[in-house]
């Protein structure tokens, strides 16, 4: 009998972004096809025994061509087993998602999506960064930097959206920011690079367009970045609360909402419903 492929989205990077139903799939899978962002952390969710294959790279950083991989799903579903492909972030967002569901598709194995946090929400929101807020941004695009050298892209469109989040950008962020100042959008308008967002080892640069147009982004080394582009992006420097241990390996992550709650304001049992306006006396 045939089994099934479940395309499950592992979140950004933290291992506790993962869906409960991701995980709840993975504990569960008898095959496990990763790809090269996802946390090991997170493969330590699925039981002792289970096949994990890394369909990230292979040798000398070559990656691994898109129709082997979906070739490795069908066979394994035809082997009969319960097969989890866990994907960086959203398989549907720049996942190649759609790719691999339309060629289990094609060789008729059953398949569902778990989607995921994507990158270009969480990457914002762990710097202090809302994609969209009132008086400041009411649209949001998400973009991938990656082709913006090979294809022509309609940078008078994009300069026209309040927040623009590139992924895949760190080769072609100079690209991208020359060419919305030439589309019009002013040279302060600030930018933030967030550099493996949501670990440990996360960075955030904040930087302006025309800062970007003349360097670029500097000391990422492979690293997985992205670039978040607007008005909004000043606000991380009210917002910011998840603070990286950068180089010193070992420490926590400060969570600056990990402070007790301030005195006298009980927070109600977890079981015990209260009404709004019981709750903001
Ligand atoms: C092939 S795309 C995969 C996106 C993924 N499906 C998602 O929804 O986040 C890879 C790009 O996502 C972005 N990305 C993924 N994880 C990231 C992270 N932890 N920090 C910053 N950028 C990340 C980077 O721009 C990277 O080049």
């Amino acid at each position: 009998m045939t089994g099934v492929v479940h395309l499950v989205g592992a979140g950004p990077g933290d291992p506790e972004l993962i869906t409960v139903r991701g995980a709840r799939l993975l504990a569960a899978a008898d095959a496990v096809v990763h790809d090269r962002l996802v946390s090991p952390e997170l493969l330590a969710f699925a039981r002792p025994g289970t096949l994990r294959i890394d369909a990230g790279k292979i040798g000398y950083g070559r990656s691994v061509p898109q129709a082997m991989t979906s070739e490795l799903l069908v066979r394994l579903a035809r082997a009969g087993l319960t097969v989890v492909r866990l994907k960086g972030g959203d398989p549907f967002v720049f996942g190649r998602g759609g790719e691999e569901a339309l060629a289990l598709r094609a060789a008729g194995v059953p398949f569902t999506i778990v989607p995921g946090v994507t990158s270009g929400t969480a990457g914002p929101a762990y710097a202090g960064i809302p994609v969209t807020h009132r008086g400041r941004s009411r649209s949001v695009a998400f973009v991938t930097g990656s082709s913006a050298r090979a294809d022509p892209v309609d940078f008078a469109a994009l300069a026209a959206i309040d927040t623009l989040v590139v992924y895949m950008a760190g080769r072609t962020a100079r690209d991208v920011a020359a060419g919305l100042l030439n589309a019009g959008r002013p040279t302060d308008t600030p930018v933030a690079v967030v550099v493996d967002a949501t670990l440990p080892s996360q960075e955030v640069r904040l930087t302006d367009l025309a800062a970007i147009a003349a360097s670029g982004v500097p000391g990422i080394d492979g690293r997985p970045a992205l670039l978040v582009v607007g008005e909004v992006v000043a606000l991380a420097m009210e917002l910011a609360w998840f603070v990286g241990s950068g180089p010193a390996a070992g420490t926590e992550p400060r969570h600056a909402a990990a402070r007790p709650p301030r005195r006298g304001r009980r927070r109600p049992g977890r079981e015990t419903p209260v009404r709004l306006e019981e709750a903001v006396r």
